[in-house]
């Protein structure tokens, strides 16, 4: 068994700007139905750019785990989506191309971990994986 991590740190800036500008075709191109339904939740702006940056970081940090990255490879910024369970834990489910590859590297686990605050957001993820 082998470990592999990904992180990644974004500015909350562009999400500001995309949710003032109500351009809601970047969200559903970037992001899946239920996550654009909990981060928009809440009704402060601030709080959503925050949800939606930590979201975008958590698939960079996935795509880096998998050593894919994001938007290449046939990994699509909708086959890596956040969950939350009932506590509000965040979890990742891997779809289309993201899923093939965690396939290949025979995935058992994937962990998500997110964090905003001063404007940023970040994410780290932690997988178990049998091949290199
Ligand atoms: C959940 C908690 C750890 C979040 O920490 P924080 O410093 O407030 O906020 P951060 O920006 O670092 O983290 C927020 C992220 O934590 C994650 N999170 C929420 N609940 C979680 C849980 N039970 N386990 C793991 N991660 C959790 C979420 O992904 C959230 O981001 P999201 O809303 O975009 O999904 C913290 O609020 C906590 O301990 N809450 C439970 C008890 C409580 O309210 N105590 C008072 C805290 S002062």
């Amino acid at each position: 068994m082998k470990v592999r991590c990904g992180i990644d740190i974004v500015d909350i800036t562009r999400f500001v700007k995309n949710l003032e500008d109500g351009n809601t075709a970047f969200f559903d191109k970037c992001f899946t139905e239920d996550e654009i339904a909990y981060c928009n939740s809440s009704k402060d702006l601030k709080k959503k750019a925050e949800r939606f940056a930590a979201r975008w970081a958590a698939k960079e940090a996935v795509g880096k785990a998998l050593g894919t990255g994001l938007l290449s490879e046939g990994v699509g910024m909708h086959d890596i989506e956040v969950i939350k369970d009932e506590r509000g834990m965040p979890g990742i489910k891997l779809y289309g191309g993201a899923l093939s590859h965690a396939d290949e590297l025979g995935m058992s686990s994937v962990s998500i971990s997110l964090s905003h605050d001063g404007g940023m957001a970040a994410a780290y993820c932690v997988m178990l994986v049998e091949k290199d």
